[in-house]
């Protein structure tokens, strides 16, 4: 727990610079999306375009980071809450690292995602929306999880009996479904050039 005690230490080297050596602007890209709507797919694309353009970045993706750091955490909405607080905490320090971060996360809750766009500068946080419609994703069913749901296997599932709250201002709409992969991720990386966090 912090206390008094717990004291803030500097760094000598800003995240500006650290950017700088990389020639990109650090940002965080907060993919948001139902289950099997493609955020991990997008999100893998446009990580190596940015790799092969030679840009600093790196993914979070929600079932990775569930099987080591957030591995105590369920599927309530209190085990979801933390879960994107932590993985907000974790974006933080990417960007205070100087890179480009993307976490691939349902993140279902606008309020939770408000909290992890506050917590960075103007400009640092991009929400991206991957839409894809709800019967879509269970058509795909990747997982075999809405199956699961379905039949009362899986409790608590987003969606179905657990809420998305859908992004009502997204920075980027993807709408998988008219787009091929390659065509989503290029959305992305045009608007990041276009805003200029690359060139
Ligand atoms: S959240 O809501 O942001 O905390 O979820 P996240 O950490 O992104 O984890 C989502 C992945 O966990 C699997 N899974 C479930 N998803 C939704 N609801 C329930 N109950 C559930 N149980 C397991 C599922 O594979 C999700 O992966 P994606 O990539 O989103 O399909």
């Amino acid at each position: 727990m912090k206390t008094e005690n717990t004291v803030w230490h500097a760094h000598q080297i800003s995240k500006v610079q650290r950017a700088n050596l990389k020639k990109q602007r650090p940002c965080l890209l907060w993919y948001t999306g139902l289950s099997g709507s493609g955020k991990s797919t997008v999100a893998n694309a446009v990580d190596t375009l940015l790799f092969e353009r030679g840009f600093h970045s790196y993914l979070l993706d929600g079932d990775n980071v569930r099987h080591g750091l957030n591995g105590d955490l369920g599927f309530s909405d209190q085990d979801r809450i933390e879960n994107i607080r932590r993985i907000s905490e974790v974006g933080k320090l990417f960007i205070d690292a100087g890179m480009i971060v993307s976490t691939a996360f349902i993140s279902p809750f606008a309020a939770e995602r408000k909290v992890a766009k506050n917590m960075l500068e103007q400009g640092e946080f991009i929400e991206i929306y991957i839409d894809t419609p709800i019967a879509v994703c269970e058509q795909r069913d990747p997982k075999g999880l809405y199956k699961k749901a379905r039949s009362g296997d899986i409790k608590d599932f987003t969606g179905i009996d657990s809420t998305y709250d859908v992004p009502l201002t997204p920075d980027i709409h993807i709408k998988t479904e008219k787009l091929s992969i390659v065509q989503c991720a290029e959305q992305i990386i045009h608007y990041l050039i276009a805003h200029q966090y690359i060139k």
